[in-house]
């Protein structure tokens, strides 16, 4: 479907417009970026992702809070650098998440480590360069991390990981705050956990936190965590173990295929009236948002480089695959994807569109409508969280290039990756 000007009738993301039948990003065209620095190429908005936590700041402004990016959503450096120059802390789980952290220059105080499975040289790495905060998710981790911080000599700063028991309403993929999930302490074991913190030498409780999924588009599962963390934070309190902060995690969707998710400031309106009429007001608030911060930020340019029509279906072959998009093929996800030069056309016909990587799961799109020939340029959008931080060398494809736009500067951010990139720690017999 077009509209009376020809161009798709598809919603753009913020930033990204027509402008004279030529995707743009802000003030940049994708054709020109595509033809310097070639295809598969991710191109993020920078004024995309500060439109975006400057809603998160309007919501908790006036409040004593914390906004660390969940950097497994997209931890290329330049996103992390613009992000904590707008203030931004960060959620790392991972020692080479710390590494990244480190080499922007965040202040280490506003870093909070996630994660399952953190390992011993894990703790020791965050512990040295002195974190924030250790949010922990089993008393089997809390033992160790007692361990390793009282063998240097140090307090690890805490937060016990809940698991509300809430329904997210998501994925069943990217839920995690559901008894059945690996993540978090059961409701019925936090306070016992807590004591038995409290008493550890090498730790310090500073706050609990919980997450309770991704993609999450409606307020309720937020307010029903909130309420379930809250009571335990009265019952943690009343067995004496004070809570400086509440972390809330991350979650909040973005609109992929119509999603309605409420504004970042809106949600956090109604959380803050919940949390004081509780009597919460005055704690720091942490958060961890990942994909609401950078995910309608981006989009992944791509060529067609054959058309196949077929008795029962028509595929177009494109030349970014699963290895550089894996949501589709891992979660069925859904990503817009338009051209970015549109051709007028009376016949506009359904295709699959699909990589060049030989597995059926390989496919981006399903039956969209696109007028295209060979040599045309797709833009695939909402394509700047959980694509190039998932990316792989699946097929020994290189990793794409990344460029990110600002007004009308386009910085390459990433160069694409070689051959010898990828063969660099390999060793023949
Ligand atoms: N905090 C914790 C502890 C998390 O596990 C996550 C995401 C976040 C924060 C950030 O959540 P967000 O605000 O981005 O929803 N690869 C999947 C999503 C996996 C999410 C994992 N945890 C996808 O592409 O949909």
């Amino acid at each position: 479907m077009t509209t009376l000007a020809g161009l798709p009738a598809t919603p753009l993301p913020p930033f990204v417009t027509y402008q004279d039948q030529q995707l743009m990003v802000e003030g940049v065209s994708l054709a020109a970026l595509a033809r310097e620095h070639g295809t598969p190429l991710f191109v993020y908005s920078r004024a995309a992702m500060l439109q975006a936590l400057a809603a998160y700041q309007r919501g908790l402004a006036g409040r004593r809070h914390l906004i660390c990016y969940a950097m497994k959503a997209n931890s290329s450096l330049a996103i992390l650098q613009a992000l904590v120059a707008a203030g931004c802390g960060l959620d790392i789980v991972s020692g080479g998440e710390l590494e990244r952290a480190l080499a922007v220059g965040v202040d280490p105080a506003k870093v909070i480590f996630s994660g399952v499975g953190k390992t011993r040289a894990e703790m020791r790495q965050a512990l040295s360069v002195g974190i924030g905060c250790f949010n922990v998710e089993s008393r089997a981790e809390l033992d160790v991390l007692d361990e390793v911080a009282r063998g240097m000599g140090l307090r690890a700063p805490v937060s016990i990981r809940v698991n509300p028991n809430v329904d997210a309403q998501t994925h069943p993929y990217i839920s995690t705050g559901l008894k059945g999930n690996k993540f978090g302490i059961a409701h019925e074991d936090v306070l016992s956990t807590y004591q038995h913190a409290a008493a550890c030498v090498g730790l310090r409780v500073v706050g609990i936190d919980c997450h309770i999924g991704s993609q999450i588009t409606q307020t309720g599962p937020y307010l029903d965590a909130m309420d379930r963390v809250l009571d335990l934070v009265e019952q943690i309190e009343t067995a004496g173990v004070p809570i400086e902060h509440i972390d809330f995690g991350g979650g909040l969707g973005i609109d992929y295929q119509g999603d309605n998710p409420p504004e970042a400031d809106v949600l956090w309106r109604a959380l803050l009236q919940r949390l004081d009429a509780r009597g919460f007001g005055d704690r720091q608030i942490c958060i961890e948002p990942g994909r609401s911060l950078v995910g309608n930020a981006g989009v992944c340019l791509t060529e067609v480089l054959y058309l196949k029509p077929g008795e029962q279906k028509n595929f177009l072959i494109v030349d970014a695959a699963m290895n550089d998009l894996p949501r589709p093929a891992m979660y069925q996800a859904f990503h817009r994807i338009v051209p970015v030069a549109p051709r007028a056309s009376e016949d506009t016909p359904t295709w699959d569109v699909v990589g060049p990587v030989c597995e059926s799961g390989d496919w981006i799109g399903r039956d969209r409508a696109l007028a295209v020939q060979a040599g045309d340029l797709l833009a695939v959008l909402s394509a700047g969280a959980y694509c190039m931080s998932m990316a792989s060398n699946y097929n020994t494809r290189g990793r794409a290039a990344e460029v990110l736009v600002d007004g009308a500067h386009a910085h390459l951010i990433r160069a694409r990756e070689s051959l010898a990139d990828q063969t660099r720690l390999e060793r023949l017999l």
